[in-house]
């Protein structure tokens, strides 16, 4: 299974491994690497081979389908500990995301299921990655159908980070609507911010939009006050890694300031995500854990050092408070923050 957006896809099963495709390498090449072990996806997620939190919440459901097949020949409660202390170690890669506890919590579900053979547990399990991946793939064209209205005939926008093809196995969050637009005969262009550190903006939004026709330009993520402020920018649309109860939002660091230059500059703000992305059991954002990752992606652009050897912060996300957010475009519609 997998959908084929444009001319690649980003995670497919053939029975026995997991293919991906290779983000750390675009723009430049289109690699894929065929992983066969929990331990393997649990690496592609933590190194961002694999990125974006819907498509890291099928990844994660593949991973626990490499950790059954590899233990499907041990008795049944040597089978169900390996395949949890799995679950464990995919569930400790990215804090920040909720589609990954999402999609590991129903694959954990599966292990429950009233069983005494292995081999039917197995085939469950394989059933319900398969499910997570079509809902997601599915779940990307809602969101484009919820979305499509609000982009002007002419339509000027500006995205951030990467919630296309990429981030997910469908056709993405924050860019279907885009997607859409266009198949309508919409005149869309795009801004994207490079986003400092990894260059998701520059690196992976850039060519994606590219490659499916959509004019796009790049941006500094310094300029973007300038551009909102002097161009015409009509909304800005971007993705989420989890929605607190509240409507408070984290995404990739840089969306919050994002948020607050909309906001000066009257420009609605939009967030785009599937229903899974809300996390009930977070009232506001303060709550949403938010990862830190290593100094080197700061300190270094392509394995070049370019600063001296002071201290570096990184975080990989910030919150966006819900009043500074215009509506949330979901796969069962348009939400207003109340
Ligand atoms: O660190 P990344 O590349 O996984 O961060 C991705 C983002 O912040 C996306 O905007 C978010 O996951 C939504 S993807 C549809």
């Amino acid at each position: 299974m997998g959908d084929k957006f444009m001319n690649f896809t980003t995670i497919s099963f053939d029975g026995k491994t997991v293919k991906v495709l290779d983000q750390t390498r675009l723009p430049h090449e289109e690699t894929y690497l065929s992983l066969s072990t929990a331990q393997d996806m649990a690496n592609a997620i933590k190194g961002l081979i694999v990125r974006g939190a819907p498509l890291i919440g099928v990844s994660a459901a593949y991973g626990v389908v490499l950790s059954a097949l590899m233990h499907r020949r041990k008795d049944i409660n040597i089978f169900k500990n390996n395949v949890l202390n799995d679950i464990k170690l995919l569930a400790g890669t990215r804090p920040t995301a909720v589609n990954l506890f999402y999609a590991l919590d129903k694959m954990e579900k599966v292990l429950g299921l009233d069983t005494s053979s292995v081999h039917n547990l197995v085939g469950l399990i394989i059933d319900k990655a398969k499910k997570i991946h079509k809902e997601d793939i599915q779940m990307c064209k809602n969101i484009g159908d919820s979305g499509e209205s609000i982009i002007p005939e002419s339509g000027v926008i500006m995205t951030y980070c990467n919630a296309g093809a990429l981030a997910t196995s469908g056709m993405g969050t924050a860019l279907a609507p885009i997607y859409r637009a266009k198949e309508k005969g919409k005149k869309v262009t795009v801004y994207v911010p490079e986003t400092r550190p990894l260059l998701q903006g520059a690196r992976l939004t850039a060519w994606e939009l590219s490659n499916n026709d959509i004019p796009v330009t790049i941006i500094c993520d310094s300029a973007r006050g300038y551009v909102l402020k002097k161009k015409k920018v009509d909304l800005c649309i971007v993705g989420a890694d989890r929605i607190a109860k509240n409507g408070d939002t984290a995404n990739k660091v840089g969306t919050y300031s994002l948020a607050v230059l909309a906001k000066t500059n009257n420009i609605p703000f939009w967030v785009a995500a599937p229903k899974s992305s809300f996390d009930k059991t977070i009232e506001t954002g303060r709550d949403i854990p938010i990862e830190e990752r290593d100094e080197a992606e700061v300190r270094n652009i392509s394995d070049k050092t370019i600063a001296p050897d002071v201290p570096v912060f990184n975080p990989a996300f910030d919150v966006t408070e819900a009043t500074l957010i215009t509506g949330f475009i979901t796969d069962e519609g348009i939400i207003k923050p109340s």
